[in-house]
């Protein structure tokens, strides 16, 4: 473990201990504030510094991944700056669901993709589940992956943001099992705010389903989120690339898979 610390001006401080000269080295740091980045950067030296032959640098959870486009003249395309600093001392980055495929073009050096949904998948494997379902299309994927693995259906519901705590859902237009009595599960990568999730379970009550999960990958859970969302589901399950109160699966294995599959094929000089 790194040590860390403030100096009296408030700038951060980091060492690492132990012998690293040659070594293939992990860091594993989810950048979820902006404290979070520097850390990164500033470990990612240190490893570098101590002579490492080969820095794979995890990030479980890669904050800043929904500015990944410049939306209006101006702005920064967020994701992919903090995307090259990343990489730059890095031999290969590992990310678990990365909102959009637009960030992974930005990086040079090798980049692999974890999935929190097998994680979860693992989870739901010991309650029946009748339907999985995307909050929206951009979902899509992970309910079908999902579906998948389990052998159930799933769909997508259509979604419009109003504003950024509030959306609207519509079901889709042909919905694959009648809902009455039926375990759904909502998968969704991110919870933040928490508005996407409880319009997907107030939707869903209304076909009088039994009984709804919510899951995500990546549990924010931003001010009373996780307490709305309790009020509406019947369960709420989070990987752990947070630290959450929904934290109940964890990516570690499929990361460390990720690791391994790729070390050996990664320059050594
Ligand atoms: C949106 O595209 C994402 O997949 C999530 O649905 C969204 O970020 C969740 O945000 P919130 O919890 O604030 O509704």
């Amino acid at each position: 473990m790194p040590f860390l610390k403030r100096f009296p001006d408030g700038e951060l401080y980091v060492r690492i201990g132990g012998q690293l000269k040659g070594e293939d080295v992990v860091v594993v740091q989810s950048t979820r504030n902006d404290q979070d980045v520097l850390e990164l950067l500033m470990l990612e030296d240190a490893v570098r510094q101590s002579g490492a032959r080969r820095l794979i640098v995890v990030v479980p959870y890669f904050g800043y991944a929904r500015q990944d486009r410049v939306f209006f003249p101006g702005e920064p395309a967020t994701a992919q700056a903090l995307a090259k600093h990343i990489e730059l001392q890095a031999d290969a980055v590992v990310i678990v669901d990365l909102h959009s495929t637009e960030t992974l073009k930005a990086f040079t050096k090798p980049v692999y993709e974890a999935s929190g949904i097998p994680a979860i998948a693992r989870l739901l494997k010991q309650r029946p589940v009748d339907l999985l379902v995307s909050p929206d299309k951009g979902g899509t994927d992970r309910a079908r992956r999902m579906g998948q693995i389990l052998d159930r259906p799933w769909m997508a519901l259509e979604k419009q943001r109003i504003d950024a705590e509030h959306v609207e859902l519509e079901l889709p237009s042909s919905v694959p099992i009648d809902l009455q009595d039926k375990h759904v599960v909502i998968v969704d990568d991110v919870i933040s705010t928490g508005g996407t999730i409880v319009a997907a379970a107030r939707l869903l009550a209304k076909g009088h389903v039994g009984a709804i999960t919510a899951a995500c990958t990546h549990g924010l859970f931003l001010r009373d989120a996780f307490e709305r969302i309790k009020a509406v589901t019947d369960q709420v399950y989070s990987t752990d690339t947070l630290s959450n109160p929904a934290e109940k699966a964890s990516v570690a294995p499929d990361i460390a898979q990720i690791v391994k599959r790729h070390l050996a094929e990664l320059p050594t000089a």
